[in-house]
C-alpha cells in the first residue's frame, strides 16, 4: 500500500514512525515522504529500503499521486491541503491526527479496540476521511470500554490531569525548563539540612514569579503549579478541551443520535506525556462492584484493572509509571456516597500513543487489510 507520511518528525509523527517500525508496518507499507520545510532533503530510510528525497508536502499533485495520506503535520497544515486536495478531485484516503475535520459529517473517528464497528461501517459506506479523536477522550473511552458498551452508563464527568505533552514539544520543554529554574534558585537550602521548608517553599515561590522564569509557551508557571483552562473558549462556560469529551465521545462510540453526557474540567498538570482523569460515572443501575470491575477489566487488551489500594495505585497508577507504555490502567473504583449507581474512578494513559499516533498506525493497518485501497 502506498502511503504519503506528512509531519512524521514531529512529535506524535515520530511516534507514530516508532511504532510503525517497531511493529513492522513498513513491510508492506511504501512510504513517500513529505516536508513543509526541507523538500529534496533525505528522507528517512525505512524497512533498509534506501532513503529516497523529501516531497514537498504543498505540491497538490504530488500528493494526488497516492492513495492514502496520513498527516501529523497539525491543523493549518490540513486547512491548507485537505479541501484542495479533493476539490481537484483527489478521492484517496486522508487519515489525520488533526481537530480540523474531526467534527464533519463525512469523518470517521477512529480508535479501533472501541469503535471498530463505527470504522468498518464507514469504509463500507464509502468514507475517506478518518481522523484520531481528542487525546483524553480516546483515553477515556479505552478506559471505560467496557460500560459504555454494556449500555451501563447514563452520564460521566471527567476531571483531567493533563500532560505538558498536550499542547506541544515546546511545552514540554518549558516545563522542564521552569522546573530547572526553581531548582536552581533554592539548591543552597536544599543542601543545607537545617534550612525549613518554609524557607525553600518562599524562594520556590519568588523563583515562580521571576521574570526569568521562562513562560514563553504557557503565558505562566506550569511547574509547582496547575492551569484549570486548556486551549480556548468555546461557549456555556466550557473550554475547547472540554467541549471535545461530549461531541467526540459520542461521535467516536456511535451515539451521536441519543449522546450520553460527558463533562467536566480540563486541567494542564506537570505530567510530561500521560494524561490521567478522575471519573464520576452515573450508571443506570445499581451494578456490584465486582461485576463493574469485571466489565472495565476486560473491555479490550489494553485497559488493566489496578486493585483499589495504596501499594498498587501508588506504583502502577501514576503518568511517571504509564509513560511510553500502551497499557491503559484504571484503579479507585468504588461506589460514592450519593448511591449504588454512582460510580468514581481513575485513569492514566500516554497521551502520544494511545492518545495521538496508535489509532492512526492501526487504522493505516484497518485500510490495508480493506483491500480498498489501489496499489
Ligand atoms: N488537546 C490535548 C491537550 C492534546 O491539550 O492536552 C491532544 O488531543
Amino acid at each position: 500500500m502506498r502511503v504519503g507520511m506528512i509531519g512524521w518528525r514531529g512529535m506524535v509523527g515520530s511516534v507514530l514512525m516508532d511504532r510503525m517500525r517497531a511493529c513492522g508496518d513498513f513491510g508492506d507499507i511504501e512510504p513517500t515522504f513529505f516536508s513543509t520545510s526541507n523538500a529534496g532533503g533525505k528522507a528517512p530510510s525505512v524497512a533498509g529500503a534506501s532513503p529516497g528525497r523529501l516531497q514537498d508536502a504543498f505540491n497538490l499533485d504530488a500528493l494526488m499521486q497516492l492513495p492514502v495520506l496520513v498527516s501529523c503535520q497539525g491543523g493549518d497544515y490540513t486547512d491548507k491541503v485537505h479541501d484542495a486536495l479533493r476539490g481537484r478531485g483527489w478521492t484517496g484516503y486522508w487519515i489525520d491526527a488533526a481537530s480540523k475535520l474531526r467534527m464533519r459529517s463525512e469523518s470517521v473517528l477512529v480508535l479501533d479496540p472501541v469503535n471498530a464497528h463505527v470504522i468498518a461501517r464507514g469504509l463500507s459506506e464509502g468514507c475517506k476521511t478518518f481522523c484520531g479523536a481528542n487525546c483524553t477522550v480516546s483515553l477515556m473511552l479505552m478506559a471505560l470500554q467496557g460500560l459504555f458498551r454494556a449500555g451501563h452508563v447514563e452520564w460521566v464527568t471527567s476531571m483531567t490531569y493533563q500532560a505538558a505533552s498536550g499542547a506541544g514539544a515546546q511545552h514540554m520543554r518549558e516545563l522542564i525548563a521552569q522546573m530547572a529554574h526553581v531548582a536552581a534558585g533554592c539548591e543552597d537550602l536544599l543542601a543545607d539540612p537545617a534550612s525549613t521548608a518554609l524557607e525553600v517553599d518562599a524562594r520556590v515561590g519568588g523563583a515562580l514569579r521571576e521574570e526569568a522564569l521562562p513562560t514563553a509557551a504557557f503565558g505562566v508557571p506550569l511547574a509547582g503549579s496547575a492551569l484549570p483552562w486548556i486551549d480556548v473558549p468555546s461557549g456555556s462556560g466550557r473550554t475547547r478541551e472540554e467541549a471535545k469529551a461530549h461531541e467526540e465521545g459520542n461521535k467516536l462510540l456511535g451515539l451521536e443520535p441519543s449522546p450520553i453526557p460527558i463533562d467536566g474540567i480540563c486541567v494542564r498538570i506537570g505530567s510530561m506525556r500521560c494524561h490521567a482523569q478522575a471519573f464520576t460515572i452515573k450508571l443506570r443501575q445499581d451494578l456490584p462492584l465486582d461485576e463493574v470491575e469485571e466489565i472495565v477489566a476486560t473491555a479490550n487488551d489494553w485497559v488493566r484493572l489496578v486493585p483499589n489500594d495504596r501499594e498498587a495505585t501508588l506504583r502502577e497508577l501514576t503518568p511517571a509509571r504509564v509513560s511510553g507504555q500502551l497499557e491503559v490502567p484504571i484503579g479507585r473504583l468504588h461506589k460514592l456516597r450519593m448511591g449504588g449507581e454512582y460510580l468514581t474512578g481513575f485513569s492514566v494513559g500516554d497521551q502520544l500513543l494511545w492518545g495521538a499516533a496508535e489509532p492512526l498506525r492501526r487504522m493505516l493497518q484497518l485500510l490495508k487489510e480493506s483491500e480498498r485501497v489501489p496499489s
